[in-house]
């Protein structure tokens, strides 16, 4: 499991982030542990106690998470990436505080690298890996491409524009897109709801796969 987001450094007391509370992973997480299955959780910053009984790594970044995310994922019969990764890091991160006497800094972005397209190549035909997409808008759309792009079994996508569900709040509402092309729709429930929920969609990937 990943969870949260990730931190990368402007300056040595400055990052960009988003707004990922870790909520959604922590609760597929504790689904997880709930149906016996022994759990990795591999989190960035977030303000929550992790599950009693999983195996709990921290990291910062997105190279630490897919650091972290590459060492362990051959032992794993699932991978959840429920984590917000950032998308974009400065360039050049400052080595001492910018003075704010100096102005607004001009930041040379580049991209994170995407974890999930980095170990796509090291899944094996027994695995089954599971991204989500948080997105404001052409949600369908959106997750069916990340779920071909990232070669995944299925993506859990979710809303982030209304208030009711998605990040920071204890409620969501999933909609499961299937690389086998089917569909299915968890309404509107309470977090560890919608992750007992998905676990159980993926642990019928997972039997079909062992079979
Ligand atoms: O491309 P996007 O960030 O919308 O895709 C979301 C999915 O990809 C999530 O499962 C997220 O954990 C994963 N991801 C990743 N590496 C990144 C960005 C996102 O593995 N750099």
């Amino acid at each position: 499991m990943t969870a949260g987001p990730t931190r990368e450094a402007i300056d040595p007391v400055r990052f960009v982030s988003n707004r990922s509370s870790g909520k959604m992973g922590y609760a597929v997480a504790a689904a997880a542990l709930a149906a016996g299955h022994e759990v990795c959780l591999v989190t960035g910053p977030v303000a929550l106690a992790p599950p009693p009984g999983a195996e709990v790594v921290r990291v910062t970044t997105a190279a630490d998470m897919l650091a972290a995310v590459r060492k362990r994922v051959r032992a794993c019969d699932l991978l959840v990436m429920a984590a917000a990764v950032a998308d974009w890091r400065p360039r050049h991160p400052a080595r001492r505080k910018l003075k704010k006497s100096a102005g607004p800094p001009r930041i040379d972005w580049e991209p994170t690298p995407d974890i999930l397209k980095t170990i796509a190549p090291l899944k094996k035909k027994t695995q089954t890996f599971c991204g989500f997409a948080a997105e404001t808008h052409d949600l369908a759309r959106a997750a069916r491409r990340k779920l071909r792009e990232k070669n995944l079994d299925a993506i859990a996508a979710n809303d982030v524009s209304r208030p009711d569900r998605g990040f920071a709040v204890d409620r969501n509402a999933l909609t499961i897109y299937f690389a086998a092309g089917r569909a299915r729709r968890v309404a509107l429930a309470p977090k560890a709801e919608c992750a007992a929920r998905l676990l159980r969609a993926l642990e019928e990937i997972c039997a079909r796969k062992k079979k």
